[in-house]
C-alpha cells in the first residue's frame, strides 16, 4: 500500500482513537469475554512472553499479565498515546511491573523474530491501515508453533444481515479506517493454521452464524 494513504489512514485512525479513549473501556464487555477465550486458547504458561496488539486502554493487560506471572513479560503495543496514557494508569493502579507499553503503528512495529510465544488481538486488527502487514508483523514474532488468539470484526455481507454490514462497514471505514479487508481470510493467507474454535453460546460469544453477529473468534499458529 502507498505509504500516503497508509499514513493518511494511520492519522485518521488514530485521532477517532484518541476521541473514543476516554469512554472506552478498559474492562468490560466483549474484551473481558475475548481475554477469557484468550486464556484457553493461547496456553498462557508462567515464563511466557505475550504481544497485545492494539492493546487501547488495557482490558486484557492484567489478566496476560497474571497468566505469564512475575518472570514473564506482556508487551501491549497501541499507536494512540491517550489510549496508552489510560493503559498506563491501569498498570500503575495495579501495581503491575511485568508489562511493558509501546507507542508504535503495529503494522510496522520492528518487533525481534521468533521472540513471542503468544498473541492476542482483540478488536484491533480490522481497525488497522494494513490487516495483512499486521497479522506478517504478529507471525514472524511468534515462535514455531506459537499462536495468536483473534476477537475481531468480520463485515463479511452474507443473508439478512448484508444492509446492516455495509451501514456498519462504511462507519467503520470512516472513524476507524477499516480497509475492507477480511481478517480472517488474511490470516488463512498468512498462517500455517487457522482454527475457529467451537464457543458456547451461553458463555455470549459463540460462533457467527449466516454472516451475523459481524465479529469471529479464531486462533491462528504458526508452524512448528
Ligand atoms: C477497539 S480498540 C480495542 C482495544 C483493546 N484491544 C480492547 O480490547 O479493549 C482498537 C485499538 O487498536 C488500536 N490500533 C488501531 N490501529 C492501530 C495500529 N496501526 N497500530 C497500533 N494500534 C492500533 C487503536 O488505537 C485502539 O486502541
Amino acid at each position: 500500500m502507498a505509504t500516503d494513504i497508509h499514513d493518511r489512514r494511520l492519522r485518521r485512525g488514530r485521532r477517532w482513537w484518541d476521541l473514543v479513549s476516554p469512554v472506552h473501556s478498559s474492562a468490560g464487555g466483549s474484551s473481558t469475554q475475548a481475554t477469557v477465550l484468550a486464556l484457553r486458547y493461547l496456553d498462557l504458561r508462567k515464563g511466557h512472553s505475550v504481544l497485545d496488539l492494539g492493546c487501547g486502554s488495557g482490558a486484557a493487560l492484567p489478566t496476560l499479565s497474571a497468566a505469564v506471572g512475575p518472570s514473564g513479560r506482556v508487551v501491549g503495543i497501541d499507536y494512540s498515546p491517550r489510549m496508552l496514557a489510560r493503559a498506563d494508569a491501569v498498570l500503575r493502579e495495579r501495581g503491575i511491573q511485568n508489562v511493558e507499553l509501546r507507542r508504535a503503528d503495529a503494522t510496522r512495529v520492528a518487533l525481534e523474530p521468533a521472540s513471542f510465544d503468544a498473541a492476542y488481538a482483540c478488536a484491533s486488527i480490522s481497525a488497522m491501515p494494513d490487516i495483512p502487514a499486521a497479522l506478517t508483523t504478529v507471525r514472524r514474532a511468534l515462535r514455531p508453533g506459537g499462536r495468536l488468539f483473534v476477537f475481531d470484526m468480520r463485515l463479511v455481507p452474507r443473508g439478512w444481515s448484508t444492509p446492516l454490514i455495509w451501514l456498519i462497514q462504511g462507519i467503520y471505514r470512516v472513524s476507524a479506517g477499516w480497509t475492507g479487508v477480511d481478517v480472517l481470510d488474511s490470516a488463512r493467507d498468512i498462517f500455517a493454521e487457522v482454527t475457529l474454535p467451537d464457543l458456547p453460546g451461553k458463555e455470549g460469544v459463540g460462533q457467527p452464524s449466516a454472516g451475523w453477529p459481524p465479529y469471529t473468534v479464531f486462533v491462528a499458529t504458526v508452524s512448528p
